[in-house]
């Protein structure tokens, strides 16, 4: 194989000059990445930054105002909605929405029947699929349940099985660790990884820092709809102006705390000074 047939099979994503604009602001300006096939990209950004609306445009919910995003060579615009998970790409949403009436069971088997192989899967082998799955997530125990019943990392679980019903090449996770403790991100990141290890490209998105840079093989930072870095986790933490635009004002404002803490207790040690020999 040539060079650039190499490359060519390594891309799963491109995403090329994406713009997005909702009337009069710019949600996403210029932003070119590539997705390899079995690699984790952790997406971060402040509130606000695009990571959202990039997810929406990579899933083919929005249209992008300017530029493109091609899988496998084949552009997602060009392809209807509903039809871009028989592409090959699923997703979590960042607001939970399981079919409230469906049991657990049923939620996930809906995904297995009308997922990328879906066509092809009979009912029962669906409901099958649907077990198997909830086993994977840790939802067995749970899964004659209403999903309206669901606890908070429960139904992050679900939202994890739903997608990976659809049988994804490319998962993309919005905010699935948000709300739950440290224990419950631990397990949340050892599921990711299996899923990984199956082959499975991940983007993920999250705040918690820890998480992003335990599980992501490289990291894209927007800030204002731009991207502002790409690299390696500890490369992209390292530079300054991820610091500046990402870590910025919450770092700011500690600094300035710990100066007024160090300016106190130099006061207090002039007004109280130490006895000698103390
Ligand atoms: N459907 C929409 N209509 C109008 N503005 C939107 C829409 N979706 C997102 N935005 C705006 O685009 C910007 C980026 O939002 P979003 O992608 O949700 O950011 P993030 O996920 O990084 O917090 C925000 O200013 C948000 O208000
Ligand atoms: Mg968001």
């Amino acid at each position: 194989m040539t060079a650039a047939g190499q490359t060519a099979a390594g891309v799963a994503l491109r995403i090329t000059d994406v713009g997005m604009r909702f009337g009069g602001l710019w949600a996403l300006s210029d932003v070119s990445f590539d997705v390899e096939h079995g690699s984790v990209l952790g997406l971060i950004g402040p509130n606000g930054s695009g990571k959202t609306t990039l997810m929406n445009v990579v899933s083919g919910v929005y249209k992008p105002t300017t530029g493109s995003v091609t899988y496998d060579g084949r552009r997602i615009a060009d392809v209807p909605t509903h039809a871009v998970c028989h592409l090959g790409i699923a997703r979590t949403f960042q607001v939970v929405k399981p079919f409230a009436s469906l049991t657990v069971r049923e939620n996930v088997a809906v995904g297995a029947m009308y997922g990328r192989y879906g066509g092809k899967r009979s009912t029962r082998a669906s409901f099958e699929r649907a077990q198997e799955l909830l086993e994977f997530v840790g939802l067995a125990r749970v899964a004659e349940r209403a999903a309206s019943d669901l606890t908070i990392p429960d139904r992050k679980r679900l939202e994890v099985a739903k997608a990976l019903a659809l049988d994804p090449d490319v998962l993309l996770l919005d905010e699935v660790m948000a709300g739950l403790n440290a224990t419950e991100v631990e397990e949340a990141l050892e599921l990711l990884r299996d899923v990984n290890r199956r082959g499975v490209t991940l983007i993920v998105v999250e705040h918690l820092m820890k998480a992003i840079v335990s599980i992501s093989t490289t990291i894209v930072v927007l800030a204002e709809g731009r991207k502002i870095a790409q690299g390696a986790p500890a490369d992209v933490l390292a530079s300054p102006q991820v610091i500046e635009a990402y870590l910025g004002s919450r770092w700011v404002k500690r600094q300035e705390q710990l100066r007024i803490i160090a300016a106190e207790r130099e006061e207090a040690a002039r007004m109280h000074p130490p006895e000698a020999g103390a």
